[in-house]
């Protein structure tokens, strides 16, 4: 049975295009106890329904804001729907107590390699630092935070690694839903792929 119930909002305003969210949303949609939401598809023109996304809030225990990152950020309508649905005295403010205690997960996809995001390399800062205004909209919302799903590369992961990286992804999803993914696990680590891969950490 499942003890917490998860909403992905996905954004991606190619998706008939994509490959590596392709294989990431396949491995989650359908999964029992996730509600999973396209964004582009149900708001074209941008004309987000807010008292249904503040409702479907309420209703779900952690939130998953699933995008490519485009710009160093969330495609616009991700943006858009941050802008109309975490409405003061809802989201946040002395009674905007609607999300408390609720998680924030972000999952992106990245053309750049992991090298790429260090302070060295070529796009100077790493992700969590670039995804700071997420941290602390959460913050603002009184969630908790979650360290980021990443998979960078993209463009030069082969399809057996993509599958690879969606079975990750689902193990975090199915964690978070059955509580066996804890905040002690994830205290201090820079991606939340590290608890589920086994691999090498992130910064
Ligand atoms: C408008 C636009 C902006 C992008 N900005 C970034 C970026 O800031 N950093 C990065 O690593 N990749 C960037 N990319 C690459 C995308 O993140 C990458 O193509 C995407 O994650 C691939 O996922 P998909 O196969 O699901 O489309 C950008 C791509 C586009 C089209």
């Amino acid at each position: 049975m499942s003890e917490k119930k998860v909403l992905i909002l996905f954004a991606h305003p190619a998706f008939q295009k994509s490959r590596a969210n392709r294989h990431l949303v396949d491995a989650v949609q359908n999964l029992d106890g996730v509600t999973f939401r396209d964004l582009y598809e149900l708001y074209p023109d941008f004309n987000i329904q807010v008292a249904k996304e503040q409702q479907l809030l309420l209703d779900h225990d952690v939130i998953v804001f699933q995008h490519p990152f485009y710009w160093y950020s969330s495609p616009a309508l991700l943006k858009e729907w941050q802008d109309l649905v975490l409405e003061h005295g809802f989201a946040y403010g002395k009674d905007g107590t609607a999300l408390k205690d609720k998680w924030l997960l972000t999952m992106i996809t990245t053309g750049g390699g992991e090298e790429a995001y260090r302070h060295e390399g070529y796009n100077h800062f790493t992700i969590p630092e670039l995804l700071q205004p997420f941290e602390q909209t959460a913050w603002l919302c009184k969630m908790l935070y979650l360290p980021p799903f990443v998979v960078h590369g993209v463009n030069n992961l082969s399809d057996d690694e993509m599958g690879q990286c969606a079975k990750e992804y689902q193990n975090v999803i199915t964690g978070l839903r059955d509580g066996q993914l804890t905040s002690e696990q994830w205290q201090g680590k820079g991606y939340i792929n590290d608890i589920v891969a086994g691999g090498g950490s992130h910064a």
